[in-house]
């Protein structure tokens, strides 16, 4: 699955926004139909959407469009006006119900097959923002294969259950665990919750290096000088991959010679922790 460390919303409504979002080199862009954007402006903001993605070069990032909710009355034309741009995946907001994820996939087979596009191409990647999302979250993680990414939508989340935003994030604690988790259990990436307050480059970098500790892959972000930090806390450091890389090399040492479990610089290592390290490696592509 491709790298999806920073993925950057830019409303479609805004033209200058759109045309700067393709030169930044974040690893996702998210063309948004929903929340960023006024509710007058959302026929304009599919069109500007459809012509960004028609006309715009985004270089090495992968192309997306947030379109609104199941429930918001409006998805079915957001669908409509922009598939014919071929995006190379949609973000589902508010999914509540395997059954929306479904429904979307139908039309994009039709689509596709009309197109001659290949089959299963365009990715989905579903938002858990709501109570009924998380408890749902097993049968919308398992029912979809175009299903690549959980997101977990904090603000929305927190929003639903009537709980008080802090900075320390204690009451959405337990939703980015249990959204991390279901995405693993069913080998899906998972993209951690936004940082609103972009002036703050250190809250920024705290809480992209927690959720790259709780075992996210990338994370949302609202704006360009959020895109390197972001995209740094989840690549694994230059002492990380050595570190890796020492685990892995003493684990084949030793497996050589019968020990399943070793000691490496007086700690104990045995599969989990050889396993993480093969992890880390991974993430690099190694
Ligand atoms: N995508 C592309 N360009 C962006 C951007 C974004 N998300 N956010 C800001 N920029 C551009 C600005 O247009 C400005 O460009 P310029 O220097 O060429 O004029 C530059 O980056 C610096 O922006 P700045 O002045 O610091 O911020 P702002 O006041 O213009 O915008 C926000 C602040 C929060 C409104 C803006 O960052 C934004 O729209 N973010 C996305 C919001 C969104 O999509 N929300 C819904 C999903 S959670
Ligand atoms: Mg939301």
């Amino acid at each position: 699955m491709r790298a999806r460390r920073a993925l950057l919303y830019v409303p479609a409504s805004d033209w200058h926004k759109l045309q700067k979002a393709a030169t930044l080199g974040a690893d996702c862009v998210c063309l948004d139909l929903e929340d960023g954007v006024a509710p007058n402006m959302k026929a304009e903001a599919r069109q500007l959407a459809l012509r960004a993605l028609q006309e715009l070069d985004f270089g090495r990032s992968e192309r997306l469009v947030r379109l609104n909710g199941a429930e918001s009355g409006l998805q079915a034309e957001d669908l409509a006006a922009t598939l014919p741009g071929r995006p190379d995946g949609l973000v589902l907001p508010k999914v509540s119900h395997p059954e929306q994820l479904r429904q979307i996939s139908q039309q994009i087979v039709q689509h596709e097959a009309a197109q001659g596009w290949p089959a299963g191409s365009l990715a989905l990647l579903a938002q858990i923002e709501s109570a009924l999302g998380l408890v749902n979250a097993r049968e919308i993680a398992s029912g979809e294969p175009r299903l690549q990414a959980l997101i977990f939508g904090a603000e929305d989340y927190a929003s639903d259950l009537g709980a008080k935003r802090s900075t320390e994030g204690r009451e959405v604690a337990y939703a980015r665990s249990a959204v991390v988790t279901f995405a693993a259990a069913y080998g899906l990436q998972a993209i951690d919750m936004l940082w609103v307050d972009f002036r703050d480059g250190e809250g920024l970098a705290r809480l992209a290096a927690e959720g790259a500790g709780l075992g996210y892959s990338g994370m949302q972000i609202i704006h360009p000088s959020q895109i390197e930090p972001v995209q740094n806390a989840f690549t694994p450091s230059t002492e990380e991959l050595a570190a890796a890389r020492r685990v892995v090399e003493a684990y084949e040492a030793n497996i050589a010679e019968g020990r399943g479990a070793f000691a490496l610089d007086g700690k104990m290592v045995d599969m989990p922790i050889v396993k993480a390290a093969q992890r880390v490696l991974a993430r690099a592509g190694e």
